[in-house]
C-alpha cells in the first residue's frame, strides 16, 4: 500500500501529522526518510499536536537520540538516528520502544539495522520546491495498510 501526499507549507505538513495521530495504535512504528530540511521534524510536531502534546516540545537537539513524551494520549518516542555512529545503535535498546505502549517515530530510519522491525509505516519526504514537499507513505504490514487507507485520499495526489 503506497500513497503520495503533497504539502505546500510547514503548516500543511503538520496538518498531515495531526491527521495521522488518531489512527495510530500502541506499539506503532513510523519511519521517516528524506534529506536535511525535508520536513521530518515538522511532521513529528504535527503528530505530537495530534497526541495532545505541545508541538514546541518536539525539537532536534544535537545530542538527544531519543526524546520521550508522556503527556499526550499515548507515549510518543521521537528517535533521530542522524548523529548515530554505526554500532552505537544496539546500545540504545530501541526494541523496548517498539511494540510497547507508545508510538515510535524515527527520523533517518535508514540507519536502523535491517530486520530490527518487520512491520512499520515508512514516510519519505522529497523536495518539490522551496515550500512544496511530496510525502510517500508506504505500509509494511496489514495494520499499517489500514492506517494509510483510513488517512483517506483527500489532499493527496490521487485527487488530481
Ligand atoms: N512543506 C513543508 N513542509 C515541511 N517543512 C517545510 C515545508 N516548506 C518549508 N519547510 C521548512 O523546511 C524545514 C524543515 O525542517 P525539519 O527540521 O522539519 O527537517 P528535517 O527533515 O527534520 O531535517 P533533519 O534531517 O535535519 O532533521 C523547516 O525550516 C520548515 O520551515
Ligand atoms: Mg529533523
Amino acid at each position: 500500500m503506497i500513497r503520495k501526499l503533497r504539502s505546500r507549507s510547514p503548516e500543511e505538513t503538520k496538518a498531515w501529522g495531526r491527521r495521522l495521530a488518531p489512527l495510530l495504535f500502541p506499539g506503532a512504528v513510523i519511519g521517516l526518510e528524506g534529506e536535511l530540511g525535508a520536513g521530518k521534524t515538522c511532521f513529528v510536531q504535527g503528530l505530537a499536536a495530534g497526541f495532545g502534546l505541545d508541538e514546541r516540545e518536539i525539537t532536534s537537539p544535537t545530542f538527544t537520540l531519543v526524546a520521550e513524551h508522556y503527556r499526550g494520549r499515548m507515549p510518543l518516542y521521537h528517535i533521530d538516528l542522524y548523529r548515530l555512529e554505526g554500532g552505537e545503535i544496539t546500545e540504545l535498546g530501541l526494541e523496548e520502544y517498539f511494540g510497547g505502549r507508545g508510538v515510535s517515530v524515527i527520523e533517518w530510519f535508514r540507519f536502523l539495522p535491517p530486520g530490527t522491525v518487520s512491520e512499520y509505516l515508512l514516510i519519505t519526504f522529497s523536495f518539490l520546491g522551496p515550500e512544496a514537499r511530496e510525502l510517500t507513505l508506504s505500509a509494511r504490514g496489514v495494520a499499517y495498510a489500514r492506517v494509510v487507507e483510513a488517512l483517506g485520499t483527500e489532499g493527496s495526489w490521487q485527487d488530481e
